[in-house]
Order: structure tokens, then sequence, then C-alpha cells
């Protein structure tokens, strides 16, 4: 039986490095249909989980985007998320 050569064991760690962080950046990559929810869909299904929702109109532009922050950590949301929800909160 031939056994593997130094060069033969480097070629294999390379290509299961390479399909090692091919398959981690598939997995970490939002599904379209997570990546095409609006504001609205967002809000209703994640700021509701743990309180009751104020309405938009509770709170200003700014503070908006302060508890955007804020519930982002809380609730957690990608940046895209947050922006969505803050974006309609702040109609
Ligand atoms: C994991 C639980 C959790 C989720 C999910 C969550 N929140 Fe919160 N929220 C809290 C907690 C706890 C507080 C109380 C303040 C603190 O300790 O951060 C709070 C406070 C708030 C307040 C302040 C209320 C006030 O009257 O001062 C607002 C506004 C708010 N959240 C909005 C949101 C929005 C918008 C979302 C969705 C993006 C959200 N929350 C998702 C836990 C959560």
């Amino acid at each position: 039986m031939k056994t593997l050569t130094i060069k033969g064991i480097t070629y294999l760690l390379i290509t299961a490095a390479g399909l090692t962080i091919c398959l981690n950046f598939y997995a970490c990559k939002p599904s379209q249909k997570v990546a095409s929810k609006t504001g609205v869909q967002l809000w209703a299904e994640n700021c509701q989980r743990c309180h009751n929702t104020p309405s938009p109109t509770t709170f200003s532009h700014e503070q908006w985007e302060t508890i955007g922050l804020h519930m982002q950590s809380r609730a957690l949301l990608t940046d895209d998320e947050r922006e969505k929800i803050i974006a309609f909160l702040q109609q």
C-alpha cells in the first residue's frame, strides 16, 4: 500500500481547510427568506418576545436609534434587521 507523502497530506489539509471555510460562510449567510423580511415583520416577530411593544409614536427618531442599538443586543438581531425595524418605527 502506498503511504501518503508530505505533499499529499498538505494538499489534503488545504482542501479540508478550504471546504470548512466555505461551509462556514454558507452557514452564516441569512437565508433568502430571512433577508427578504420587512421591518414590520421583523418587529412583530422580535420585539414583543420580552415585553409589550411601545407604539412607534412613543419615542422620537433619535430615541429609537438608541433603543435600536440597545435592543439589537437583547434580541440578537443583525445590523440589517435592526436598521429595517428602526426605519419602520421612525415612520
Ligand atoms: C430578549 C428580550 C428582549 C427583546 C427580544 C427585546 N427587548 Fe426591549 N427591553 C428588554 C428589557 C429587559 C428592557 C428593559 C431595559 C433594559 O434593561 O435593557 C427593554 C426595554 C425596551 C424599551 C424601553 C421601554 C421604556 O418604556 O423605557 C423599548 C422601547 C424596547 N425595549 C423596544 C424593543 C424593540 C423595538 C425590540 C425589537 C427590536 C425589543 N425591545 C426587543 C428586553 C427585550
